[in-house]
């Protein structure tokens, strides 16, 4: 494929960008009344109002062309129907059979993959069942109270930021952890004062060889035994998510207890998969199918709409006019809303290690920039740490503000101060605050540069009625076809992420040099780390 940068639809989305550079958002508004409500765009729950971005309507006219000249349509839809679009992996990638409602099959290899989705389904439905109803014992006889998600990226992610996002819907007596990280630290404060007896593990790894997961898991296992004494225990109180049958029985799980899920679902993408394990059992299998239903709502609204009201092409494209005209590095999620304390998080993992990419489907360095760094934090508490930058800084931050009309906490008057800030804060960051205006307020004048907001900070607003489950998961997908959007306008692979290998490799030799006796050879590494490890060899008593 051409590379965007020499089509000529971008060519016009340049031009329009610099005829537009004069042009602030006050003007825009003030010129088309109907901007906003044309710039508003409804989809599966949720609203997007785009207006307040550096654009013009010309300027999406020809983003829209161009992303049709790049064969967007032609990607959705080789997505959706199984083809192997995971190229260097090759493998189909086909999240969206796994939340397909539709009663129609997706075949892979000339098999239907549906009636195995709903077989997983329905085996998660009833465990998480029979743990929610005290019927599934563990060892001792005691029911399930605590329920520890061992895993990590895409294996952790999903699952925790979930089970936080749809805490109100919950079964309260039962308490969720989730330990990812190798340091020990986090096994032994999560299970800290955990009753072995009442516990659960589950081991969540799509390949079942992840150090981190491996390692916690043995940790987990120890842990259990040292109080309940008996292998036979490891039955009632660890189960398996997986691709990988053959590793989750060599680690001494019954693969009766292994939830299984397919090489076409990818880690970051699987957590409408059996790694929402942790999700089903927390909310109960009703809501969780609704969330699928929100899910399945916004794939069909991708994979139909036309590009001019497709929510996920917009928020796309939108990113590329940031990213690649106005050299952005770095986009904000901001959440108004506590229970999704996690989605930035959950996203950097969903949008870096997708689009964090320096080469092209032809093998290519690539000539563009490709994806920002993803951050973010939930307002209100960001408007003081790090809003100041955005307001008043000299880069360019665009921003998504999320929120929601009704809380589930409507406890006097915060939801209507959270979201009068949530209005506030784009509409401060669009418009800012002139010299004249400052000054009519009877600044002084040598504080007046100070006081001035130059607007025209970039925001997206994305708002439902309510986080329920079905908006959760068509907020997740939304989130997960911008990705996929922006990832065929650039030209890369998305669905792999070999960047994360190297590191790994690195860290299996290094780790016998630091606990060997014998010290490592001088060469081994460039004297930086070769004197790091001397340092941490001596530091633990072994000679350097
Ligand atoms: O190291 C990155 C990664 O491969 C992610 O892509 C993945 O989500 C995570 O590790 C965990 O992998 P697994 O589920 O196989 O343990």
């Amino acid at each position: 494929m051409t590379n965007f940068t020499d089509l000529k639809q971008w060519e016009k989305v340049r031009e329009g960008f610099e005829a537009a550079k004069g042009i602030t958002l006050r003007q825009a508004f003030a010129d088309d009344h109907s901007r906003a409500a044309d710039m508003t765009v409804e989809a599966a729950g949720l609203t997007l109002d785009y207006s307040k971005n550096l654009v013009t309507r010309q300027m999406m006219a020809d983003l829209f062309d161009m992303a049709r000249e790049c064969g967007l349509q032609e990607a959705i839809n080789a997505m959706f129907s199984g083809e192997r679009i995971n190229v260097t992996e090759n493998r189909p990638v086909l999240h969206t059979a796994l939340r397909n409602r539709s009663g129609k099959s997706v075949v892979v290899d000339r098999m239907d993959v549906m009636p195995e989705v709903k077989s997983v389904l329905e085996r998660m439905a009833a465990f998480s069942h029979k743990i929610r109803a005290g019927i599934w014992r563990g060892y001792t006889g005691r029911p399930i109270r605590n329920i520890v998600n061992i895993g990590i990226g895409g294996s952790d992610l999903g699952p925790a930021m979930a089970v936080q996002a749809l805490r109100p819907f919950a079964d309260r007596r039962l308490r969720f952890e989730f330990v990812s990280n190798i340091d020990a630290t986090h096994f032994a404060e999560a299970t800290h004062g955990m009753d072995p007896a009442e516990t659960l593990f589950i081991i969540a790894s799509k390949t079942f060889t992840t150090l981190e997961t491996m390692t916690n898991g043995r940790t987990a296992r120890t842990w259990l035994l040292e109080t309940l004494k008996d292998e036979k225990a490891v039955a009632n109180h660890f189960v398996a998510v997986s691709t990988n049958a053959k590793e989750v029985a060599e680690f001494g799980i019954d693969t009766a207890n292994m939830f299984e899920f397919w090489d076409w679902v990818g880690g970051r993408y699987s957590l409408p998969s059996a790694i929402g394990l942790p999700l089903m059992i927390a909310i109960g299998s009703d809501n969780f199918n609704k969330m699928l239903d929100g899910f399945y709502a916004m794939d069909r609204h991708f994979a139909v709409t036309p590009f001019e009201r497709n929510m996920p092409v917009i928020m796309g494209l939108l990113g590329i006019v940031y990213n690649n005209l106005h050299g952005a590095q770095s986009h904000a999620v901001l959440p108004y809303d506590q229970y999704l304390a996690r989605f930035p998080a959950y996203l950097q993992q969903l949008d870096m290690e997708s689009n964090g990419k320096s080469t092209d489907k032809n093998g290519k360095r690539v000539k563009i920039e490709t994806g920002p760094v993803i951050w973010g934090e939930p307002g209100t508490n960001g408007q003081h740490a790090f809003y100041q930058l955005i307001h008043q800084g000299t880069k360019l931050i665009p921003a998504d503000f999320i929120g929601f009309c009704k809380s589930h906490n409507p406890i006097g008057t915060h939801h209507d101060n959270l979201m009068a800030n949530f209005f506030a804060q784009t509409e401060a960051l669009a418009f800012g605050k002139t010299a004249e205006e400052v000054r009519a307020e009877g600044t002084p004048e040598e504080l007046v540069p100070h006081k001035v907001f130059e607007g025209n900070r970039p925001t997206n607003t994305i708002m439902a009625d309510e986080l329920t489950p079905a908006v959760f998961g068509a907020l997740v997908a939304l989130y997960e076809h911008k990705v996929f959007t922006q990832g065929v306008i650039w030209n890369i692979y998305s669905f792999d992420q070999w960047g994360v290998q190297l590191g790994k490799v690195l860290a299996a030799k290094i780790y016998p040099e630091l606990t060997s006796e014998q010290p490592p050879r001088t060469d081994a590494h460039d004297a930086s780390t070769s004197a790091l490890i001397a340092r941490y060899r001596m530091a633990n008593g072994r000679r350097a």
